[in-house]
């Protein structure tokens, strides 16, 4: 028989991750506050989007997640959201005009706040203190009153999801995302770059597109789909207080969703098969994905399908591989044959960064955009070997001109990374190797005749 689930049904299990709030009446009390807060995102909206989902199962339509590492309280502007937009139009626009197939969008954005972490304190001097966990939780500054968590920055993050998310919408419903506008997508600092020129003349050829469309009698002004985008929004389900005070029950089909973001994924940390995170998220109705990284077992995937899935919904489910460049097609293959055989209908996306991380001699983090791709091109050749479709890529980036990944067209290389290294969390692709990456994707997907 199914067990039971409620909301809070989560709190009977081990919860990894979750922050020592010293402040305990303080957070029962910003968690109430939420709890009485407009959901961020409606349960038809995350409806649609397993529906779109549904067909990047199927293998007739490419999924790009791609956002910020952590998104900051402290770069929260309309500039930074804008830039951040139009960096994945551009790569969308590069993966659909060159795969042919439909590009499911969704940020790692309007929530994408909480960080879990290798260990909960970290060695300043001779003090021991908090670790960072993401300006949802504490602030990055290595004092021990800076690293204390911080309820309000609950509240905090809802009001600056809300305002990110109303302007993504204003973006992608109020004209800047129309295709006659696929020029003025670029950035100036892209716009001479080899990428850049290329995206130009892409651009160039949409526009000449268009033109024999209207020349045609195609009625182009009314076409909805040419003037407007849906770009989703998605982050870890980290901190579950969080999740649970935005969940409500569906008024159309009764059921629960978990109205912070229209998707939501458990990360490499989170995913103990019985614990609180998977507890919580095989509840909600929205679609959810996994992370899934080196080591992990055919039987384990097979369970988590079952406990997340066991309706076998398409779109519900998206595992999203973590494995590093050197190890993604073997770790890959006995994965894909498993879930294909026992017939779970996933969406399999790659995430190239983050088993690709490393520390330079100075002691920064970063990564480098030939392994990135390295590991896309592995994923690629997994799937044309077992048959499956290589379903899309889960990206950290930022539109900014920031010096945070090595490599891309000007070979960014170690003596590069101060410049301008802004993240709050891991490094991310600047606006260059971004675009440059969504074309090497679309000539390796199209180069393995997928
Ligand atoms: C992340 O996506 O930022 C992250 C922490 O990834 P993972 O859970 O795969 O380590
Ligand atoms: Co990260």
């Amino acid at each position: 028989m199914a067990r039971s689930w409620t909301p809070s049904s989560w709190t009977a299990y081990p919860a990894a991750q979750q922050p020592d709030w010293p402040d305990h009446a303080g957070l029962d009390r910003a968690l109430k506050h939420i709890a009485s807060y407009p959901p961020l995102v409606f349960a038809g909206e995350a409806r649609s989007l397993q529906s779109s989902l549904a067909k990047v199962a199927a293998g007739n339509a490419f999924l790009l997640q791609a956002g910020d590492c952590a998104e900051s309280f402290e770069e929260f502007s309309a500039n930074n959201i804008r830039e951040k937009l139009r960096v994945i139009l551009q790569m969308a626009v590069v993966l659909t005009y060159s795969m042919g197939v439909p590009v499911v969008k969704v940020g790692r954005m309007a929530g994408q706040f909480a960080k879990p972490r290798s260990s909960p304190t970290e060695k300043v001097g001779d003090l021991e203190i908090p670790s960072f966990r993401g300006h949802i939780v504490n602030d990055p500054t290595p004092t021990e009153a800076a690293r204390m968590p911080d309820p309000e920055r609950l509240v905090q993050a809802y009001h600056q999801s809300a305002s990110t998310l109303n302007l993504l919408r204003a973006f992608t419903k109020g004209g800047f995302a129309d295709l006659n506008r696929v020029h003025a997508w670029t950035q100036e600092f892209v716009a001479s770059s080899p990428e850049g020129q290329r995206y130009e003349s892409l651009a160039a050829e949409i526009e000449r597109a268009l033109l024999f469309m209207r020349a045609c009698g195609i009625d182009t002004e009314n076409t909805s789909a040419l003037h407007e985008v849906d770009v989703f929004t998605s982050h870890e389900a980290l901190i579950l207080g969080y999740e649970e005070a935005l969940t409500r029950q569906d008024s159309l089909t009764g059921g629960w969703y978990d109205c912070s973001a229209h998707m939501l994924w458990i990360g490499e940390r989170t995913r103990q098969m019985d614990g609180a995170h998977i507890e919580f998220l095989r509840g909600v109705g929205n679609p959810v994905g996994c992370k899934i990284g080196p080591g992990t077992d055919p039987e384990w995937v097979l369970e988590l399908c079952q406990v997340l899935n066991p309706a076998r919904v398409p779109g519900r489910l998206t595992l999203i591989s973590r494995m590093g460049a050197d190890k993604v097609e073997d770790e890959l293959r006995p994965l894909l044959r498993a879930v294909h055989d026992a017939g779970h209908p996933v969406v399999w996306a790659c995430d190239p960064m983050h088993g690709n991380t490393y520390a330079t001699p100075s002691g920064r983090k970063t990564r480098h955009l030939d392994t990135i791709i390295g590991e896309i091109a592995g994923f690629v050749r997994a799937h044309k070997a077992e048959g499956t479709w290589p379903g899309g890529i889960h990206i950290e980036l930022t539109g900014d001109d920031v010096t945070e990944c090595l490599g891309g067209a000007d070979d960014l290389g170690n003596d590069d990374l101060d410049d301008r290294y802004e993240t709050v969390c891991d490094p991310r692709l600047n606006g260059r190797q971004s675009l440059d990456l969504a074309f090497r994707v679309a000539e390796l997907i199209r180069a393995n005749g997928i």
